[in-house]
């Protein structure tokens, strides 16, 4: 699948010049605009080669009609991530940047056919218990929680200080973590996409959701864990612990990007007044242009084919610009005709989001909540001044620093203790209102 005659000639300036033809889609150049890369990926016609990290080529769909054949032919296009033939053959890595996200792991993201079917059913089945008034709930007191933290300031940082921080603890409240599993499932997620200590950070995280499995093995609860194990699946505990990491995993990071993307939409575009249905039109608008996940749903083809007009081998890495898809011309007559709901952003197919229902739901919550307390919210710095983070995945912001009028802690106004010390999991025993953030949040709770 190497560049020929009929590769487009990259623009003065792109990087694609110098790497084969492959366009890369890492580094600076490519999170500052990456439409731009797109507008010159679709020269290629509906599927474009890049590379993912030095020496990681893939090829790329940037065409919608094209992108739902792939993801709606699950004969042709395998997720089983042992199929890749450049990883099998040791060209890329288990230390690559991007093996995290594509090297293969036991869970549903993995899985196909009926191995994928069951392992699906017990995620969708349990998700579909989870009672919204319910999750509206723990997500208002966890939002007033992470105001209480900043709101005295007149001014935080949205990103780590709210967007990075709320996902995490809802999922320990939805997955029924009680405070020293929660800590270390905080500590272990946060890590593992900070990227510091890695390594460590997912020891940490794989041991904790091994804890919480023993534990509502004896003493199940009402909560997303126990359901998936009560589920006529029967997962033994090894898939447990793998569903659980995915789900923590994939949950945690496009819901933090989908907070910090649709409030990045709201403090920028005027036209949106701060009230709840013109929240939920900022979400629909961020899911079409400024999607979470720009590029992924990775696959490999059973066998040669022959696909978008290049020739494919097995065990090919192919991936989805859902980013791509979505702002490209074929789809904005769909837009244009009132289906705002068309997007890619959750991908389609069998292995589409399952989660879509309760993520949106815990967006506009966050959103509305914050928004509520912090009426006056408004961006610190110029726009163009904002970075996002780096890498082919994600659209991400760094940071989104905003002002208001500073406001008194919602509840627990009589603590002025502010955040309590990350405690070191394994680390020294501490007087129980001072441990970690879980269990910080738990004492804010219950004072
Ligand atoms: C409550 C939060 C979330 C949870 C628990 C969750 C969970 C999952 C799981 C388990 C899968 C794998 C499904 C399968 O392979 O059959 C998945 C796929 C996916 N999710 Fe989510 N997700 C969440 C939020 C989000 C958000 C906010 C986005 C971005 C808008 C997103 C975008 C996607 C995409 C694009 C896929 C397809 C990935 C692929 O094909 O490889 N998810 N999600």
């Amino acid at each position: 699948m190497d560049a020929d005659d009929t590769t487009p000639v990259p623009p003065p300036g792109c990087p694609a010049h110098g790497s084969g033809g492959r366009v890369p889609l890492y580094g600076p150049e490519f999170a500052a605009d990456p439409q731009a890369y797109y507008g010159f990926l679709r020269h290629y016609g509906p599927a474009a080669p890049v590379e993912l990290a030095p020496g990681v080529e893939a090829t790329l769909v940037t065409d919608y009609a094209t992108a739902l054949q792939l993801l709606q032919d699950s004969g042709t296009f395998r997720k089983d991530a042992r199929r890749w033939r450049a990883f099998n053959e040791g060209k890329v890595g288990p230390d690559s940047p991007v093996a995290p996200l594509l090297a293969y792991r036991p869970n549903c993201m993995f899985a196909d056919g009926a191995d994928h079917l069951r392992l699906r059913q017990a995620v969708t089945d349990s998700m579909a218990r989870v009672d919204t008034r319910r999750l509206s709930r723990s997500t208002e007191q966890i939002s007033g929680y992470l105001i209480s933290q900043f709101g005295a300031r007149g001014s935080a940082d949205l990103l780590g200080d709210y967007a990075k921080q709320l996902p995490l603890f809802v999922f320990n409240e939805l997955f029924g973590c009680p405070a020293d599993i929660g800590d270390r499932v905080l500590f272990g997620i946060s890590g593992m996409f900070d990227g510091v200590n890695a390594d460590k950070a997912t020891a940490v995280l794989f041991q904790a959701v091994g804890e919480l499995v023993a534990l509502k093995r004896s003493r199940p609860g009402d909560d997303v864990t126990s359901w998936l194990m009560q589920h006529q699946a029967a997962l033994t505990d090894e898939e447990m612990v793998h569903q659980l990491a995915l789900l923590l995993g994939a949950g945690a990071e496009p819901l933090r990007n989908l907070i910090g993307n649709t409030l990045h939409r709201l403090l920028t575009h005027d036209r949106y007044a701060r009230e709840g249905g013109l929240i939920d039109e900022a979400l629909d608008d961020t899911l079409w242009e400024n999607p979470p996940m720009s590029n992924y749903a990775p696959h490999y083809p059973a066998t040669d084919v022959e696909f978008a007009g290049r020739h494919l081998q097995a065990g090919d890495l192919v991936l989805v610009s859902f980013a791509a898809a979505n702002t490209g011309p074929a789809l904005q007559a769909t837009r244009q005709a009132g289906s705002n709901r068309a997007h890619l952003a959750w991908s389609a197919g069998p292995h589409a989001c399952p989660s879509k229902e309760p993520a949106r739901h815990i967006t506009v919550s966050a959103i509305e909540n914050l928004f509520n307390h912090l009426p006056d919210l408004r961006l610190a710095v110029p726009e163009d001044s904002l970075s996002w983070r780096h890498g082919p995945f994600h659209r991400a912001l760094a940071a989104l620093p905003a002002r208001f009028t500073p406001v008194q802690p919602v509840h627990g106004a009589d603590r002025a203790d502010g955040p309590a010390p990350e405690r070191t999991p394994g680390g020294p025993a501490a007087r129980p209102e001072r441990v970690g953030r879980w269990s910080q949040f738990l004492n804010w709770l219950t004072r």
